[in-house]
């Protein structure tokens, strides 16, 4: 049977996450959004892509309406607004947090069985809203945020050695922000660890690149922020659950004690296949590693505490 996979939000990241699944053929899509035409409008242009691209997939859009969201296998949320002049942290967060509670209460009733795969900013926060609102499991709600910022870090050793991206493997765990952990010892060119094959100088410069790596493509798109990686990383995401490849990333995944932590969504290793999060990985940390965890961790625990606070 054809499967269906539902982005919300048609912007930047949702049209294009939209056209990687019709491209790769890995489902029929449901594109939705609040604006009126433009979801219908990229979904049609999508489809007179197909005899060109050479895809079969329907991609149907729809403005405020979820029935094309019915019984989906996969929901992507991308809806949400960027932070303006002169908003604070705050007002983001509380707009954004409607959106994403609005959102997941629809998607819950159309489609009780999918798996959520939260893009929206801050991350980590838009997780906890998603999983409490929709009432699933905590498998079938899952964050995008590692495999970004791994395939960030993997482009940046690609570039620094001048070897293949294909040759690279790159963990970064924690929340999706400053306080995430890259993890050079476990991230390696052919199966080498960087650090036998970089000075700490190096690595570090490549690290802060990689924190720094929303900001810098911000910096130069001045009007919006990245979508290209952001939308692969998201269907890398869905592919692996579409396909039960049970392909091992990094994603926000809700912890239950595992690295110690209790009832917090941040980025660790997961195995993704058919009911989505079917196992939490659990890494062997040095001290100095387990210690930016936990900071990180604080620093999502203080968005939750946020979000209770707005709500
Ligand atoms: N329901 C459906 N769609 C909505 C809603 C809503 N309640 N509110 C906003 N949207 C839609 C907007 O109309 C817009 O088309 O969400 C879309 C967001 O698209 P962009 O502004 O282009 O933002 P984009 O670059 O795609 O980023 C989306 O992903 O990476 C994160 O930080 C990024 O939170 C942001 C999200």
């Amino acid at each position: 049977m054809r499967k269906k996979a539902t982005v919300i939000g048609a912007g930047n990241v949702g049209a294009t996450a939209a056209m990687r699944l019709a491209e790769k053929e890995l489902a029929d899509v449901a594109l939705i959004d609040i604006l009126e035409g433009v979801p219908a409008g990229k979904a049609l242009d999508l489809t007179e892509a197909g005899p060109i691209e050479g895809h079969d997939a329907k991609i149907i859009g729809a403005s405020g309406d979820y029935g094309p969201a019915k019984d989906s296998d996969i929901v992507i949320i991308t809806a949400g607004i960027p932070r303006k002049p002169g908003m604070s942290r705050d007002d983001l967060l509380s707009t954004n947090m409607k959106i994403m509670a609005a959102v997941t209460k629809e998607v819950a009733a159309v489609a009780p069985n999918a798996i959520l795969i939260i893009v929206s900013n801050p991350l980590d926060a838009m997780c906890h809203v998603a999983y409490d609102v929709s009432g699933f499991p905590k498998n079938r709600v899952i964050g995008m945020a590692g495999v970004l910022d791994s395939a960030r870090f993997r482009a940046f050793i690609a570039m620094e050695l001048n070897v293949s991206v294909e040759n690279t493997h790159a963990f970064v765990l924690g929340g999706h922000g400053d306080t995430m952990v890259p993890l050079p010892r476990y991230s390696t060119v052919a199966g080498i660890p960087i650090t036998e094959l970089l000075s700490q100088e190096r690595i570090d410069a490549l690290v802060e690149r990689t924190r720094n790596g929303g900001a810098e493509i911000v910096g130069l798109l001045k009007t919006g922020s990245a979508y290209y990686a952001p939308s692969s990383a998201a269907i890398e995401m869905a592919e692996a659950i579409l396909k039960d490849k049970k392909k091992i990333l990094p994603c926000a995944a809700c912890l239950s004690g595992e690295y110690g932590i209790h009832d917090l969504f941040i980025g660790v290793p997961v195995k993704l296949g058919e009911n989505g999060v079917e196992e939490i990985i659990e890494i062997k940390l040095t001290d100095a590693e387990k210690a930016a965890l936990d900071h990180s961790a604080d620093a999502v625990r203080k968005l939750v505490e946020d979000i209770k606070r707005l709500r």
